[in-house]
């Protein structure tokens, strides 16, 4: 869920009634899954430094208020962190419901089919039901523009980008800066006027991307999916190759 600590200090504290001892510095979302209790995620992996903006890994921690993020939060001695209450699952639930209303339904047409974090985790969570109307129709009524109208980009001969499926989860501009170094990659605008955008709005072709790839490795929905993939479908075996094109020595999926 987060990059390893690297300290070999360990600290103890209890998850879900289970003694967990985890380096100092893990999250306890680490610590959890180092426990074999993951926590529902969208927007934490274990590259890629914790940002804590889905909001789907909330946990309920002894003395503390409210239901903090359990990607950003540190192991502390002697914490004792509950993840499956009743009250979180609901919370988790209503959480993924908003992404899934602003989010086309094509799911069985979709590249990312049985390859999507978002579906994977929407079942996780127990989602069976979404409220607010057929793609977001109620909520962007509301609260104003919505993704699912959003124009893709297919201006890069490798990927396409399509903001439709995009829940600003972050991961792809933290890829883009945290990988390869570059900011080809930004986020503008706040709640569900966020989007991600490359550089000033500009297409992904006159960024500064450099077709690493690294955003489309880490995306957690079809937003950002290799070319390939939309037409020939997900591979049937990979190879994992490292490109020689720089210093950054970046990983590839090849079919
Ligand atoms: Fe922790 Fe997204 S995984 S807030």
């Amino acid at each position: 869920g987060t990059p390893a600590s690297t300290s070999t200090e360990m600290v103890t504290l209890t998850i879900d009634g289970m003694r967990v001892s985890a380096p100092k510095g893990s999250s306890v979302m680490r610590a959890a899954t180092l426990a074999g209790t993951p926590i529902p995620k969208l927007c934490a992996t274990d590259s890629l430094e914790p940002f804590g903006s889905c909001r789907l890994c909330l946990v309920e921690i002894e003395g503390r208020k409210g239901t903090p993020a359990s990607c950003t939060t540190p192991v502390e001695e002697g914490m004792v962190v509950r993840t499956q209450t009743e009250r979180l699952q609901a919370l988790r639930r209503n959480v993924m419901e908003l992404y899934i209303s602003d989010h086309p339904l094509d799911c069985l047409t979709c590249a990312s089919n049985g390859d999507c974090e978002l579906q994977t985790q929407a079942g996780a969570v127990g989602l069976r039901e979404v409220r607010y109307g057929v793609a977001g129709a109620e909520v962007a009524s509301v609260c104003g523009a919505h993704h699912t109208q959003d124009e893709a980009d297919h201006s890069n001969p490798y990927f396409s980008y399509d903001p439709a499926k995009c829940i600003v989860c972050n991961r792809c501009v933290r890829a883009c800066e945290e990988v390869q170094g570059s900011f080809a990659l930004t986020i503008s605008g706040r709640g569900f006027e966020a989007r991600v955008t490359p550089g000033q709005n500009q297409s992904l072709m006159d960024s500064e991307c450099v077709s690493c790839g690294a955003c489309v490795q880490t995306c957690p929905t079809a937003t950002l999916v290799e070319k390939s993939v939309i037409q020939l479908g997900q591979p049937t075996r990979e190879l994992i190759t490292t490109c020689a094109y720089c210093g950054v020595g970046c990983a590839f999926k090849a079919e």
